[in-house]
């Protein structure tokens, strides 16, 4: 490794830009050695904890899948169901038992700010898989890896974050990298789903970036080189809301006649009605490749965290 991590990934401003630029080129060999069908051996002998709080399928998977490909072992849970968290076990407690089974440990909560709690009372790496509507570090650094992937670049891209990005966490760590990396920011989402003033104040104070602000995705949509699109989310939200948003904004083939023709369409899914299923045949639509992108991208986290990668 040739430059210093530190132990755990929990915010995205936990990593420099010159670390994800880092982990993108160890993504680039990890992605090799899958399609190569290389066997895995840099984890062999070390075990990874995902621990799930919350309903996942992507993260999960992507994670459990990683592990395997570099060699290693996974142990965890995907529902407190089963767990002495369902007999009161607090998280500390759970962490500070896990943390002596295995090397590193991947945490989805519900509670913001349960992530940084478990590594503070982690003796290994923890690294956060989304905690409530704050943040999700991996699905930023795959969501940025997909975007360099195709465009070679992150300065000066024109990149529109669409949907509930009130609780959409995965907007809150991106909006936060792309700033970084000089992307320009604009926000389409319904009256009451906006970006939180934090990330609006942060943008600003700290980046120095005013985000175009719009409710409807038509008004970006021509300008934008990544259109990223976010379902509601249901789980933050009382169900009378949820229903009030339900289907307040759908992506439709009529909608990308307005789009560049080499405009990345992107999700961090679950899709619920957001993309209409007919954008699927776009060539622009690359949400499934994003997804894929989620293995090499964490197997390069993984194995750096351990220090493993060389
Ligand atoms: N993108 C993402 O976090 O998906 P999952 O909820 O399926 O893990």
């Amino acid at each position: 490794m040739t430059i210093q991590f530190q132990k755990d990934l929990v915010n995205i401003n936990d990593l420099s830009n010159e670390h994800i630029e880092y982990l993108f080129k160890v993504a680039d060999k990890m992605k090799a050695t899958i399609e190569n069908k290389e066997k895995g051996v840099l984890c062999e002998g070390k075990i990874l904890a995902t621990l799930f709080y919350e309903p996942s399928t992507r993260t999960r998977f992507s994670f459990e899948s990683a592990m395997h490909r570099l060699g290693g072992s996974v142990i965890g849970f995907s529902s407190t169901e089963g767990t002495s968290v369902s007999k009161g076990e607090t998280l500390a407690d759970t962490i500070r038992t896990i943390a002596n089974y295995v090397d590193i440990i991947a945490i989805r909560h519900p509670n913001e700010g349960s992530a940084r709690v478990a590594s503070l009372y982690s003796k290994v790496p923890v690294i956060n898989a989304g905690d409530g509507g704050h943040q999700h570090p991996t699905q930023t650094l795959l969501d940025l890896y997909s975007i360099q992937l195709r465009k070679h670049q992150l300065k000066g891209l024109n990149v529109l974050l669409s949907g509930d990005l009130r609780f959409g966490r995965t907007t809150h760590s991106l909006s936060i990298a792309l700033a970084r990396f000089g992307a320009n920011l604009f926000f389409a989402s319904p009256p009451g789903l906006e970006m939180p003033d934090y990330i609006i104040h942060t943008l600003k104070e700290e980046y120095n970036l005013t985000p175009g602000i719009a409710n409807d995705i038509r008004e970006y949509i021509h300008v934008s080189d990544v259109i990223y699109m976010t379902r509601v989310q249901r789980e933050r939200l009382g169900e009378m809301e949820y229903l009030q948003y339900r289907g307040s904004y759908v992506l439709t083939n009529e909608l990308l006649k307005s789009a560049k023709p080499d405009a990345m369409i992107l999700h961090p899914l679950p899709r619920v009605d957001e993309i209409s299923k007919e954008v699927d045949d776009d060539p622009r639509a690359l949400y499934f490749e994003q997804a894929y992108n989620g293995v090499p991208m964490r197997m390069a986290l993984i194995a750096t965290l351990l220090g493993v990668e060389k």
